[in-house]
């Protein structure tokens, strides 16, 4: 049936959600129903290799918008809601978090209201197949010290930005709704995420951007702080897995054991750039290093202990960093024009002239 074979996918003209609209098209003979507010953050030039895929259906819209929430509901019938739409970046929270608010707590809240108003009406083999999952970040854990052990399913919550407090809020929510009503949801907390498609505010992709446009390297404080690095197509895979095996109101911890120091990042990166696109001057990208004031309340370290979604998805990254890091490069390499369109905002009218208002 049409249910069986649809799955609804907010927020996937971003950076991981693209990349999972890619992925479940690939898998399967799913069709994926599209929802995305296209933020500063979204961007269908990551969905251009789909434009004559009748199994891709974008819809433009806010997860905050109830009625269009409840309409496709009913018009597409999916047996799955995978929710990646949200503000995502730590520094943006910190400057403005009032959209974090109203998108990842609010909206959320409002796609829970509106699936379980759809799930109540299912019957049977579709009601017990349905599931809403919520994508989330190893963030609501907070900061580990270097002794301590990686963050796991059971670790309490110690959110420290605006965006890990809202996205905290609303993984309790999504709980909330597992346990009062039986929405058979299921959460997945995944650590940072590298490859195609990342927005160049990140780390990775900025230290590229920037490094290619010989400008300063920004790197917070004394660079010793520890993120956990996944490849964002091992990321993808987790949570298709998750989908399909993943017990109702489960929480699955996601990461690829690959703890960095964000100068040992950098500097992997300036020596990948400085073989795979060398300066004619011969100097090396290290030099653009400049380290500058430190984000506030930054967290020290996040690492994750992937031990549950091992052992009862039997989920494993097939990339290591190290091959995950050159394929990422060598991405921003041979898609300058990705890069050059996102950067100077001329994605706006690539999205005009190729979908029209929609
Ligand atoms: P992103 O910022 O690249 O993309 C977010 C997408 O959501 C954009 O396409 C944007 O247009 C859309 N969006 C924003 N507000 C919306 C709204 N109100 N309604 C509909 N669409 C809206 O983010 P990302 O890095 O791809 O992250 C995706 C999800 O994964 C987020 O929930 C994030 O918390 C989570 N996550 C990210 C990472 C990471 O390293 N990037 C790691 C773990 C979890
Ligand atoms: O852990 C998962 C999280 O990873 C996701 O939930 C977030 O959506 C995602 O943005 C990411 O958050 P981080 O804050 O860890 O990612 P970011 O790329 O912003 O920064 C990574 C590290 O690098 C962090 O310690 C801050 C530092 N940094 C970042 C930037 C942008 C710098 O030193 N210089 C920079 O210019």
């Amino acid at each position: 049936t049409k249910s069986e074979n649809t799955i609804i996918v907010t927020g996937g003209a971003g950076f991981i959600g693209a990349n999972f609209v890619h992925a479940a098209l690939k898998v399967g003979g799913s069709t994926v129903v599209n929802l995305d507010k296209l933020t500063y953050a979204g961007n269908l030039e990551n969905l251009a290799a789909l434009a004559d895929e009748p199994r891709h259906i974008f819809v433009k819209g806010d997860i905050g918008d109830r009625q269009l929430a409840a309409e496709l509901l009913r018009t597409h019938r999916p047996a799955a809601i995978v929710n990646f739409a949200a503000e995502s970046h730590v520094d943006r929270s910190i400057s403005a978090p009032d959209d974090f608010i109203q998108t990842n707590v609010v909206g959320t809240f409002n796609l829970l209201q509106e699936a379980r108003n759809y799930w109540q009406e299912l019957q049977g083999e579709a009601q017990s197949a349905f599931r809403f999952l919520h994508v989330s970040t190893d963030e609501v854990y907070g900061s580990l010290g270097d002794d301590d052990p990686p963050f796991s399913e059971t670790t309490a919550y110690a959110p420290n930005s605006p965006y890990s407090a809202s996205k905290a809020a609303s993984d309790h929510l999504v709980r909330a709704f597992f346990h009062t009503y039986g929405l058979p949801t299921l959460t997945t907390n995944c650590s940072n995420n590298y490859g195609p498609y990342q927005f160049p505010e990140k780390l990775i992709p900025l230290v590229i951007h920037n490094a290619l446009a010989e400008k300063p390297i920004p790197v917070y404080g004394d660079g010793a702080n520890i993120r956990d690095w996944l490849y964002v197509t091992d990321h993808c895979r987790a949570i298709l897995d998750v989908l399909e095996k993943g017990i109702p109101g489960g929480v699955y911890n996601i990461g690829g054991r690959s703890e960095k120091t964000n100068l040992d990042v950098v500097h992997t990166l300036c020596s990948i750039l400085d073989e795979l696109a060398p300066r004619e001057s011969g100097q090396g990208y290290v030099r653009l290093i400049t380290f500058v004031t430190d984000r506030p309340g930054h967290d020290r370290r996040y690492a994750i202990d992937a031990a549950k979604i091992e052992a009862e998805i039997g989920w494993q990254p097939e990339e290591t960093f190290q091959s995950g890091i050159r394929k990422t490069v060598q991405w921003y390499l041979d898609h300058a024009g990705w890069v050059a369109n996102v950067t100077s905002g001329a994605y706006r009218d690539w999205i005009e002239t190729n979908y029209g208002e929609r």
